[in-house]
């Protein structure tokens, strides 16, 4: 006998046992991913969604849940579910179902059976309504499994926020399903509330915008798993839908099969979900795809985003987000200012902040009104390159420098955020002490830690914090109407 044949029949045991966990564990946890709040597509205070992964088997769901505590459990419709089956993934399906009735602003509890057994228990949090003051947290550019992500998703359900909005790069490289579920899914819902994650997506609905990393990879045939935002999110399908090929959309690689396989699966989110809005308590959000394929000019585009936030006349609040900055001082992704096209339209919508991220620091302009002095100029990589690198938008801007977010808190323009230091590698550290690398719109800089905003609106007051990794406040500003 071998000393390899020995070896292999001293750990075949071991091998066995390990085999009989690994099922064991299977069946104890059922899903891929565990249950997580929505806002859905048509949101209000007294409803949410609430989704979950499971393998493609069973259909036995039950959800039952208490809008408050001691009432009756009340069972919600039986869960619906999508089937995601593209090359390379074992087939799946994503459950969903309505829990409607909630109480604003009130905990509720919930469970999940299957098969006539509870595996999974927890509370949730429902949405406000308009008179009743909120907490949201943003931060972006965040599945990039890092300790800084992980401590940051423990801190953001420590901050006890209603709700979380992330302006883009969900997870990286590629927004592919196997990356949602190394570098997603375990940190932002994990069963327990340490430096590796915290159950904030159980807790309260999170609400996205697609970045570079979520919707640029589009070759279906090379990354079949692509483009998972469309399957895994349940927001809003209310914004303007483009067209492949057209001024928002650009177009597919994908065999027929796999073309089948994603769009089976992502049913009318694609393309409907790329921009969109809410309300939620008393202010108004306008999402936007603010990738580089988007055209601008486009004039579809801009009259929607006009309309839609003319339509928000009752709120006391208007946000944009979006993943591109349009006033970045970081060296890193400086010529991409395509976005700085919409700043007119954002003015006469009378948008307060908007909150972006793509570059990987802290962030904030004064207040501003800014006039493009024309569309823009592409500039490509290097000599004989076509690709576009950016937009560079020049033209003329007023700052409100009397502004100062405690004496003066009545801004004369938006005020631009970057919250961009949620995970992913940190840019331009070398410029947070280098105030003459800033632009002159830019108030306050900080590119050496990883932080995430924190926002408190209680009627006509705004109070936004931005909290490093360590828990340190290292910017706060009030605004007031
Ligand atoms: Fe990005």
């Amino acid at each position: 006998m071998n000393a390899k044949r020995i070896l292999l029949l001293l750990l075949g045991p071991l091998f066995v046992a390990q085999a009989c966990c690994a099922q064991d564990k299977k069946t104890d946890d059922p899903f891929i991913a565990r249950p997580y709040l929505q806002i859905g597509r048509t949101p209000s205070p007294e409803s949410l969604q609430l989704l979950w992964h499971a393998f493609d088997t069973g259909n036995d769901w039950v959800v039952e849940y208490q809008p408050k505590a001691n009432a009756p459990w009340k069972k919600a419709d039986t869960p619906t579910s999508v089937r995601v089956a593209v090359a390379g993934i074992e087939p799946h399906r994503v459950f969903q179902t309505a829990l409607t009735g909630l109480i604003p602003g009130s905990k509720f509890s919930y469970r999940v059976v299957k098969a006539g057994k509870v595996v999974f228990t927890t509370e949730g949090q429902a949405s406000k309504k308009t008179d009743q003051p909120y907490r949201f947290v943003a931060f972006a550019d965040i599945g990039a499994e890092t300790p800084a992500q992980k401590k940051l998703a423990s801190q953001a359900y420590l901050a006890k926020p209603d709700f979380v909005v992330v302006p883009g790069d969900i997870v990286y490289e590629r927004g592919l399903i196997s990356e949602y579920r190394s570098r997603f899914w375990p940190i932002y819902n994990a069963n327990q509330v340490d430096t590796s994650g915290a159950p904030l997506l159980r807790s309260v609905p999170m609400v996205v915008a697609p970045g570079n990393h979520d919707t640029d990879t589009r070759d279906l045939d090379k990354y079949p798993d692509a483009l998972a935002y469309y399957y895994y999110w349940n927001q809003p399908l209310n914004g303007i839908a483009g067209t492949e090929g057209g001024p928002l959309v650009p177009s597919m690689t994908a065999s027929a099969d796999n073309r089948k396989a994603f769009t089976d699966a992502a049913g009318e989110a694609y393309l409907k979900m790329s921009n969109y809005s809410f309300d939620y308590g008393n202010s108004h959000w306008t999402v936007i795809d603010s990738n580089p394929y988007v055209d601008f000019t486009d004039k579809g585009l801009q009259d929607w985003i006009t309309a839609d936030l003319a339509s928000a006349k009752d709120a006391t609040w208007r946000f944009v987000m979006f993943h591109h900055p349009g006033f970045n001082s970081a060296r890193e992704h400086y010529e991409q200012q395509h976005t700085r096209l919409l700043s007119p339209i954002f003015e006469a919508g009378k948008v307060d902040v908007v909150f972006t991220g793509h570059v990987h620091n802290y962030q904030r302009s004064y207040p501003l009104t800014f006039v493009p002095d024309k569309k823009g100029v592409l500039l490509v990589a290097s000599m004989g390159a076509k690709m576009a690198r950016g937009r560079v938008v020049n033209g003329r801007w007023t700052l409100d420098k009397a502004f100062n977010g405690t004496t003066n808190t009545r801004p004369k323009g938006i005020i631009y955020l970057v919250t961009g230091a949620g995970g992913q590698t940190l840019y331009n550290p070398e410029q947070n002490s280098d105030p003459d690398s800033w632009q002159r719109f830019t108030d306050k800089f900080y590119s050496n830690v990883h932080s995430f905003t924190v926002a408190d609106v209680n009627g006509k007051t705004l109070s936004i914090r931005q909290i490093d990794v360590n828990g340190k406040e290292i910017d706060s500003f009030t605004v007031t109407k």
